[in-house]
């Protein structure tokens, strides 16, 4: 089937890289049907090369090294289990986390796995993606918000918020036809930005 979203005369390795991130980790938890569906949102916008990285893959210690990760560079002494995430982020041009709220904010799995990080995330944009009871994740993507800018990361303002997730989603795909709509504005934004920024950060050091 033709697709009129498909940017065609971009090659496709010279599409910005797109980590899609599955914050939660906890047993039975709707976070990897989400992040596929938001995939497969990137698959039909065409924009991106897609990679989904699902936290509960990683060993994410909660107990931090002595030092920040601020200006250790690859020095810095991250578990062996952490490899696949550090390079991941590291490869990323843009991010799209998929986040539930706990407790009025995001899981610690998150939060644990942005602050083993630091360079990773500057100068790159962040679309969030939430969901949950009747905020939907808006608290979650609040504190995110903030955490993120302390990292010098861009922040989108465009999001996808799901309220009440367990009744408004059926296999596997938000029951509201206009989400793919929704999902295209957030993805031409985040390419616009994931562009714009690997641009610049081939250009001259981000002066962090
Ligand atoms: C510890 C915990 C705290 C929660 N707190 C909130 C909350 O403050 N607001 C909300 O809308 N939903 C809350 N929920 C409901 C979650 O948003 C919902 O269970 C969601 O499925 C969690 O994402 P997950 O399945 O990917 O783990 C909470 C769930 C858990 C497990």
């Amino acid at each position: 089937m033709e697709n009129e979203n498909k940017q065609e005369n971009q090659p496709s390795s010279d599409r910005p890289r797109l980590l899609i991130i599955v914050g939660s980790v906890r047993e039975g938890r709707f976070g990897p049907t989400v992040a596929s569906w938001v995939a497969e949102q990137a698959e039909v916008h065409g924009g991106f090369q897609t990679e989904v990285l699902d936290l509960a893959d990683i060993d994410i210690p909660l107990a931090l090294p002595a030092t920040s990760p601020k200006y250790a560079g690859d020095a810095y002494p991250r578990p062996a289990g952490m490899a696949a995430l550090t390079s991941a982020l590291d490869a990323a041009d843009a991010f799209v986390v998929v986040t539930p709220e706990y407790n009025h904010s995001y899981p610690a799995s998150l939060k644990a796995a942005i602050d083993w990080h630091f360079t990773q995330w500057t100068a790159k944009p962040v679309a969030f993606v939430s969901y949950g009871g009747a905020a939907g994740g808006r608290h979650a993507v609040l504190h995110l918000e903030n955490v993120l800018t302390e990292l010098h990361a861009v922040t989108i303002r465009d999001g996808l918020t799901f309220p009440n997730y367990f009744t408004a989603w059926q296999d596997g795909r938000p029951l509201d036809p206009a989400a793919p709509g929704y999902a295209k504005t957030v993805l031409d934004q985040l390419v616009w930005w994931a562009e714009a920024l690997r641009t610049a950060r081939g250009t001259a050091p981000y002066p962090a």
